[in-house]
């Protein structure tokens, strides 16, 4: 694997082996802590991010690796007027891995186009998360024990949400039947959409969940993008279209797993951390093993 801007770099193979491999590094972490001694491993955030930034940086660590980078992009020399491609071309001289987070979609594509070394896409816009993908694949496993043949419910802003965008891609190697729920302004784009005809996907547009609830065995929830909304307003009438509290949390099968790439604002309440069926901050914990199986996966 040279850069990873899209999950769709990787097919049904390259991910399931990915994901065996973060299964068994897991299972023994400490067998991998020097994998990657003498690398340096850039992580360049243009924009805010927690797990993603702070789980590639641990995963680093634990392979061995030392890190460079910023985490506000304020303090690097983006701010005196720097283009992204001449920073780039700067860190790749310096570092052997670039992870990089940016506000513009496509951003990760114009840096992977200058950059000497293998860049990892760790959000660009509303483009695409593939490595928040991948972890969210590999926490589907665990708790569902197969990838085939899911019923998945995408629920909120699946225009702007870019984790719905790789998810939905990556999952598509594994005969899933979709559900998009989200108001009419907030639907997946069309490009998306696009693709999954092409692979045959079966999938349905929904502005409500209460039909189909009973029947999901996944449900994605995701955060109503506000930095990605130019009127306030607007962002305010569809923020809390959806709500997964304990009453509607009822409408979903025992065996439904509840997931979200955090950070949540208001889309699911504390009370539904204590359902055996919120797995969201387990999910976000398997970020970890996965970068870690990624970062040394990827060819340098
Ligand atoms: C997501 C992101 O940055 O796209 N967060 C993450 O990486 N886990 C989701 C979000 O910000 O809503």
């Amino acid at each position: 694997m040279k850069h990873l801007l899209s999950i769709t770099d990787l097919d049904k193979k390259e991910l399931t082996s990915l994901i065996d491999f973060a299964t068994q590094i897991k299972a023994n972490p400490a067998l991998y802590q020097d994998k990657l001694s003498d690398k340096i491993i850039a992580t360049l955030f243009f924009e805010p991010s927690t797990r993603t930034r702070l789980s590639f940086e641990s995963a680093a660590l634990r392979v061995g690796a030392k890190l460079i980078g910023f985490a506000d992009a304020s303090t690097s020399s983006t701010q005196k007027g720097e283009t992204l491609e001449d920073t780039i071309k700067i860190v790749s001289g310096l570092a052997d891995l670039i992870v990089m987070r940016h506000p513009a979609s496509g951003a990760a594509k114009r840096a992977a186009a200058v950059s000497k070394v293998p860049v990892i896409n760790a959000g660009d816009g509303s483009g695409e998360h593939p490595n928040q993908a991948m972890l969210d694949i590999f926490t589907i496993k665990e708790n569902k024990k197969t990838l085939e043949n899911l019923n998945i419910a995408f629920v909120g802003d699946l225009k702007n949400g870019r984790t719905v965008h790789s998810l939905s891609l990556g999952m598509a190697h594994f005969n899933p039947n979709y559900y998009f729920i989200s108001p009419p302004s907030l639907a997946v784009p069309a490009e998306i959409k696009q693709a999954l005809n092409l692979n045959k996907i079966k999938f349905s547009e929904l502005t409500d969940w209460q039909k189909i609830a009973p029947q999901i065995d996944v449900l994605y929830m995701t955060r109503v993008q506000k930095e990605r909304f130019n009127d306030v307003a607007e962002y305010e009438s569809v923020k809390d279209a959806y709500i997964l509290n304990a009453n509607s949390a009822r409408l979903f099968k025992s065996t439904c797993i509840f997931m979200h790439p955090l950070p949540r604002v208001t889309e699911i309440s504390a009370e539904v951390d204590a359902d055996p069926r919120a797995i969201y901050f387990d999910q976000a914990r398997n970020g970890l093993w996965l970068r870690m199986a990624l970062l040394i996966s990827m060819k340098y």
